[in-house]
């Protein structure tokens, strides 16, 4: 037994070998998976550049509109060129070159007047830089701004016209102090007002203003003086302008509620002159612009698409809920 113990397990060992040899070689490993196209990064907010080339600082509304932005943008790590135009186009239209020499990602244009702009937002296209028009419209032609976003102003207007027709059910004479001449905001809510007016009410005279209260105290002064007597409302088309003209009313001895008078914007100085019982409403214009421009800026670096025109939902205040309101405004 012991002897042929050992030529069995050489045979055992010798028909493993063999099995062993004839077995398929192991398959290579795999070559690794070419790698996928790397799928272009989403531009963030840190990657912006805005360019806003402000129109100006004429009102309570304006100021409410540059910190929208500069608050805006800070938070959100987005950086900011910013200017004032004080007013001018010309302004606007060197700042808005200056930001295409810089490359900036997109440009958003608050127009101080409608007509003027299709050279330098053609420049802004051929140069790829997109332009959110902001605020007040442009007459340019659509292909040559991505979108415009801001109130609707010819609303604004009739909704002014509907509560001077439910403060004058018999009819009179009422005066208009209109923005900046050729700006889209004045232009727009004199439109609407004409439109929306009951024929019993006239405007027996219209002067700019240009929204701001400086000015609105001497127009109103010289109102009073050419139509004393004869006027028994008012159409502001900003806030400011009213409460300059307020001065000028309150000089000239007419007392809250004489004259009907209705405003635009919705500051805190026009819920303050409803509480008081010189505005008897108050058309809202929002001035809280910056998150939106910036998220349709945001997407346009990401080659989304975005709505041509995004008007703001606005209502009317009244001096019932003026009080209870006037500590919630942002404006
Ligand atoms: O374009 C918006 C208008 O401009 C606001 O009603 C006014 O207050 C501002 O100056």
């Amino acid at each position: 037994m012991k002897r042929s113990a050992v030529p069995l397990f050489v045979a055992v060992l010798l028909v493993l070998t063999v099995l062993a040899a004839c077995a398929p070689a192991a398959a290579p490993a795999p070559a690794a998976a070419p790698a996928a196209p790397a799928a272009a990064t989403a531009k963030t907010y840190k990657d912006m550049t805005l360019c806003y080339p402000q129109l100006g600082a004429e009102s309570d509304w304006r100021t409410a509109n540059t910190a929208s932005f500069k608050e805006t943008a800070a938070k959100l790590g987005v950086k900011l060129i910013f200017s004032d135009a004080q007013q001018k186009q010309e302004n606007q239209i060197s700042a808005i070159r200056a930001c295409i020499q810089q490359g900036v990602n997109v440009i958003a244009l608050p127009p101080v007047v409608e007509t003027g702009w299709d050279a330098v937002l053609t420049e802004a296209k051929n140069a790829k830089i997109p332009v959110i028009v902001v605020d007040r419209s442009v007459t340019a032609d659509p292909s040559l701004y991505a979108s415009h976003i801001g109130s609707d102003m010819v609303i604004e207007g009739k909704r002014a016209a509907a509560e001077l027709n439910k403060l004058l059910p018999n009819g009179g004479n009422v005066l208009e102090l209109s923005g900046t001449t050729g700006s889209g905001a004045a232009v727009g809510r004199a439109k609407g007002f004409r439109e929306a007016l009951n024929p019993n009410i006239k405007i027996i005279d219209s002067q700019t203003g240009n929204f701001t209260r400086a000015e609105g105290k001497p127009v109103m002064e010289a109102f009073l003086k050419k139509y004393a007597g004869q006027v028994q409302g008012v159409f502001f088309h900003n806030d400011d302008m009213a409460i300059g003209a307020i001065e000028a009313i309150k000089a000239a001895g007419i007392k809250p509620g004489d004259l009907k008078m209705v405003s635009v914007d919705g500051t805190r100085g026009g819920f303050q002159a409803m509480i008081d019982g010189w505005l008897q409403a108050d058309v809202e214009c929002n001035p809280l612009l910056g998150p939106q421009v910036m998220d349709l800026g945001l997407k346009l670096m990401n080659g989304e698409t975005i709505v041509k025109e995004a008007l703001t939902d606005e209502s009317v205040y009244y001096p019932d809920k003026a009080k209870e309101l006037l500590p919630t405004r942002k404006y």
